[in-house]
């Protein structure tokens, strides 16, 4: 048997003890919209055996253990114990009374071929009233919202909703994954701070405290995991953080990670990787679904714009590439354009440069479908966030950054934008986690004199 490297060696694998995935879990979104609904359907016509689980590394991923000669290869789901999408049960709060039928004709995105066989089961999934004010998203209003006297009367109402539809459904664990609107860009202030003075916050009703964290708040006080679909701050902020750790509850974010995006931290690290320069990189979105009208809002698109253009500063490092990246002109825009509806188009110009500066350009064209990306997205952030707290993991959830567009990480670290990289980190979590060893693909022990 060949010896093992050095570096493997160093790296033979822990153990966590991951309580198993018993009974059900129940699925909670701020939000029905166009991304909830189509994850919702999506997992109820799988479970139907009506379509695959494309585009979901959970349900399709598979994951090599040991060394490329021992040939192990199992399906993620098969390796670490998440529940299974029978054992799913969905819900969620809207301001818009419509159920999630309704909803989904609305949205667009999936066609009447596709929903009328689900008809009965999305009807029964009804938004329970949110947690809204349209001082944090302008272009929306629908009656179907809570009065409170203060906001911390709101988070009160929010864990009763919990607590009544784990009881009501008989579920062993609840997930909130936050599918919203996004809301208008803020910068943390003193009351996030801490959770003493976001709880007096809360009392005294701060208008800097947004429905999202609102949300985040109830689920994290009952134990409950949070994920973040949006570019808004909600766990992002010292308080979070810090009733996280206390309460012992696993927290990730922000911002799906599909389509431009996606497009970009999978091409910009292979152009680094050649040490091509980049010039300038003019990305454009065409769209016209309610998610580009929230959009619209120049003050909602700035929090949009930010999680945006994080992705290639740091994922270029200019301070150590200067010749290459310093100069870089990176713009971003989104354009609401109705008859667009949820299939919206992302166009990119790279101005990139090669050997004695020659320029070339690259153009994409994405012709994506904004929902049908972010929708197995939802599925494995709610299995895998159910997994962390299962495997009593805590506070910010690293590991899951390969989903998002700008990942939530600790204080003093630079977050990790390649995707490539972000999927060798959760890939290795998961191995940590059940005991396997780690993959560095140094791979020397291949090639080691036996002799
Ligand atoms: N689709 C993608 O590819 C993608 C990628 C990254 C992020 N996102 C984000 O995911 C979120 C959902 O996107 P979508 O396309 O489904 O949008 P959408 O507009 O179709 O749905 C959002 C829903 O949230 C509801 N809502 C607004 N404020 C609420 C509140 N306080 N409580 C409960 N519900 C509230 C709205 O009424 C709406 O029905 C958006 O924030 C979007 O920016 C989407």
């Amino acid at each position: 048997m060949a010896r093992l490297g050095r570096q493997e060696q160093s790296i033979m694998a822990d153990s966590t003890r991951i309580a198993p995935a018993t009974g059900r879990l129940g699925v909670l979104t701020p939000g029905m919209g166009a991304v909830a609904t189509t994850f919702y359907a999506g997992v109820l016509a799988i479970r139907q055996g009506q379509a695959m689980p494309i585009g979901s590394l959970t349900q399709m991923g598979h994951i090599r253990l040991g060394k490329r000669t021992d040939n192990r290869n199992p399906l993620i789901k098969e390796m670490v114990p998440l529940a299974g999408l029978d054992d799913l049960v969905f819900g969620g709060w809207d301001p818009f009374p419509d159920n999630a039928f309704e909803a989904a004709c609305k949205a667009g995105v999936l066609q009447a071929k596709d929903l009328l066989p689900l008809k009965a089961q999305l009807e029964a999934i009804r938004p329970m009233p949110a947690v809204f004010d349209q001082n944090w998203v302008r272009r929306l209003d629908g009656p179907n919202v809570k009065q409170g006297e203060t906001k911390m009367d709101l988070a009160r109402q929010l864990m009763e909703d919990m607590q009544r539809f784990q009881a009501e459904n008989q579920l062993d664990r609840l997930v909130v994954v936050w599918c919203a609107s996004t809301e208008v860009y803020e910068e943390p202030q003193a009351v996030h701070m801490s959770l003493e003075a976001f709880e007096q916050g809360l009392r005294n009703s701060d208008p800097a405290i947004a429905p999202s964290q609102i949300y985040a708040y109830a689920a994290l006080k009952l134990g409950i995991p949070f994920a973040n679909g949006a570019p808004n701050l909600t766990v992002d902020i010292p308080a979070m953080l810090e009733l996280a750790n206390q309460n012992r509850v696993p927290i990730c974010g922000k911002d799906f990670k599909t389509g431009q995006t996606l497009m970009k931290t999978i091409l910009a690290p292979g152009l680094k990787a050649r040490m091509l320069g980049i010039r300038g990189w003019f990305s454009t979105n065409i769209l016209g679904n309610r998610d580009g009208e929230v959009l619209d809002d120049p003050d909602s698109f700035r929090s949009k714009e930010v999680s945006k253009l994080g992705v290639l500063e740091n994922l270029l490092q200019p301070e150590a590439y200067p010749e290459l990246y310093a100069d870089l002109y990176h713009k971003v825009r989104i354009n609401y354009y109705p008859p667009h509806g949820d299939n919206k188009e992302g166009w990119d110009n790279i101005d990139i440069f090669g050997w004695l500066g020659y320029p070339m350009q690259i153009k994409v064209d994405f012709l994506c479908r904004d929902s049908i990306l972010a929708a197995p997205i939802v599925l494995d952030l709610a299995l895998f966030m159910d997994l962390a707290g299962r495997a009593g993991q805590k506070g910010i959830q690293e590991w899951l950054s390969f989903y998002f567009k700008s990942p939530q990480h600790a204080e003093g670290l630079y977050p990790e934008h390649d995707l490539f990289i972000q999927q060798t980190k959760l890939k290795n979590t998961l191995r940590h986690w059940m005991g396997e060893d780690l993959i560095t693909h140094l791979g020397a022990e291949y090639y080691e004199d036996e002799n």
